[in-house]
Parts: structure tokens; C-alpha cells; sequence
């Protein structure tokens, strides 16, 4: 397996590839790598002639007061796991490589409208600016056939699907099932800030969300009563903090008024102490 930091030269290997009719499954991330990440790099290699990952924990995308300086960066750990796994490349810029050094400042930003003006894009200011901007440099040094979201990023993923349609790349996006604990927590590399304390109440996120599908499934289509059904399972745990509980249409992200056969998602952003979880479940 490559590990390679150079922009130009990964971009030299992913063409030689592509120029060789070879497909390229390609999974973006930030490393500290979880089963999550690994069930998206299989799936990357089963369906792929090559697969590549990146490790970057992209600056643009945290906020001035966020986790960026803490972020685990467990990199030979992760580079070990994918060696494993097969991978062909892992692409693992600088900062400077990606957004210049202080004398030549990166001034090209990628903005997806209106998701930006939702949920996460409200939430954390910029975010989704900074996760297009650098999915959009990825996908132009490593040309894939293919790249692989998880779904436990649910906004992400729509905002990835709208930049490749809106500005022609010609490369598949393939949506993956959110990988969980046993308990139900989604797998994430934040879960490991959380203290035992909060890891056990890190459940009520899952459990409140079930609740709320089961519900649904029982023929419930107001919201407002799916919402009631939700609170009433996260009241059990005083410790987390809403930021956001909503139940949307999957496609456009609009909040939903009554359940009518339309494709709905809950979609939930919590904090329990310093960390900021999100999921979100089909309805
Ligand atoms: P990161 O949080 O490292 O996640 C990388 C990929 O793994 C994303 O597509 C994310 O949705 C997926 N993923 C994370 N947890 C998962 C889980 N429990 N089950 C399934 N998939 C999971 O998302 C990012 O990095 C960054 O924003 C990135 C796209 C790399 C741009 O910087």
C-alpha cells in the first residue's frame, strides 16, 4: 500500500489507473478509523479494481471553537487497518499542501445551496462550506469511479450528491448504511471523548429515534406526535442537550408537518458535555 502526501503525485497514480480502464472505489475520511470507516472501504474494494482512502482532518470544515485540535490522529493504527483491507493508496496531505502556506492563501470555496442554510449548516457555521470545498479537491486528485458516505452523515451525503450533480463530476456516489454498537450508538470517532458516564447515556439517541420509527409504523403520521414519542424517551436523560431533533423530508431536508408515503428522516444533533454527537434514522 502507497501512503502518499503529494496532491500531484496521487493525481499522476489515480490517472495511470483510470487511463488503464482500472475503477477506483475511493473513501474520503478523517482517520481515526472505526468499523464505520473499515465497512466502507470493504465495500470500496469488493466493488472496485482499486481503492483508495484519504486521512485529512480538513481545517475548513471545524469551527473556531471546535474539536480540531484534539481530534484523534491514531495514523499508523489506521494505515495498518486499510493495509489490511487491501487498499492500494492512502492519500494523506498537509494542511499547506491543501490550502497553501500563509503566502499563498486558498481563496476557492465550494458553497451548496439551500442545505447549507439547514440543520448542520446553521449549527456549525461554514461546515459544509469547508466539507465541499475539500471533497471537491479529493475528488479531482484521486478521479474516482466510485466514493463511498456513510449515511450516519446524513447532510453530508445530500450535499455531496447535489455538488456532483450541479457541477458534473463524473464520479458515483454510494450512500452506506450507518454502522452502530451493539447498543445502538453510532459508530463515530467522537464517541471516544465521551466519559463511561456519557457513553451510557450516549444511547437515549437511538433508543428516542426507534421510538419514534415504531411509532410511525404503527400508523402515527402527525409529527408533532412522533416528536412528543421522541422527547419523552430523551427526557430519561437529562445530560443530553438538543440541538436539534427534526423530522425531514429525506431528499430535500424541509421539516415534515404529517408522514403522507414520503421517504422521512429524523435527523438528530445532541450534546453530552464538551462532545457533539449526530444521527439520524429512516422513518
Ligand atoms: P469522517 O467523519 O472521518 O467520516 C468518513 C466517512 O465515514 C463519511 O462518509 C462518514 O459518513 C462515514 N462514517 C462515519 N461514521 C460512520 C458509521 N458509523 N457508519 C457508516 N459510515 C460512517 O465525514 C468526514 O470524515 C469528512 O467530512 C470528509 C467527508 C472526509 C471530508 O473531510
Amino acid at each position: 500500500m502507497q501512503i502518499i502526501s503529494e496532491p500531484r503525485e496521487m493525481q499522476r497514480l489515480c490517472a495511470s489507473w483510470r487511463c488503464g480502464r482500472e475503477t477506483i472505489g475511493f473513501v474520503p475520511t478523517m482517520g481515526a478509523l472505526h468499523a464505520g470507516h473499515l465497512e466502507l472501504a470493504r465495500r470500496a474494494k469488493r466493488e472496485n479494481q482499486r481503492m483508495i482512502t484519504s486521512i485529512f482532518v480538513n481545517p475548513a470544515q471545524f469551527g473556531p471553537r471546535e474539536d480540531l485540535e484534539r481530534y484523534p490522529q491514531p495514523f499508523e493504527r489506521d494505515t495498518q487497518q486499510l493495509a489490511d483491507l487491501g487498499c492500494d493508496a492512502v492519500f494523506a496531505p498537509t494542511k499547506d499542501t491543501m490550502y497553501g502556506a500563509a503566502d499563498f492563501l486558498h481563496g476557492t470555496w465550494v458553497d451548496v445551496t439551500p442545505f447549507d442554510e439547514m440543520w448542520e449548516g446553521v449549527t456549525r457555521p461554514g461546515h459544509l462550506r469547508g466539507v465541499a470545498t475539500i471533497v471537491t479537491k479529493l475528488f479531482n486528485i484521486c478521479s474516482p469511479t466510485r466514493a463511498y458516505f456513510g449515511e450516519k452523515d446524513f447532510q453530508q451525503l445530500r450535499v455531496v450528491e447535489s455538488l456532483v450533480r450541479d457541477l458534473n463530476f463524473g464520479v458515483k456516489i454510494v450512500p452506506c448504511e450507518t454502522v452502530r454498537e451493539p447498543d445502538g450508538l453510532a459508530m463515530s470517532s467522537r464517541n471516544a471523548y465521551l466519559s463511561p458516564e456519557e457513553r451510557k447515556s450516549a444511547t437515549v439517541i437511538f433508543r428516542a429515534m426507534k421510538a419514534g420509527k415504531a411509532l410511525a409504523q404503527s400508523g402515527e403520521t402527525s409529527v408533532a406526535k412522533i416528536g412528543a414519542a421522541m422527547d419523552e424517551v430523551f427526557a430519561q436523560e437529562p445530560a443530553l442537550q438538543q440541538q436539534y431533533v427534526t423530522i425531514v423530508d429525506a431528499e430535500t431536508l424541509t421539516p415534515l408537518r404529517e408522514l403522507d408515503g414520503q421517504s422521512a428522516r429524523i435527523l438528530v444533533a445532541a450534546h453530552l458535555g464538551k462532545t457533539r454527537l449526530i444521527d439520524n434514522l429512516a422513518l
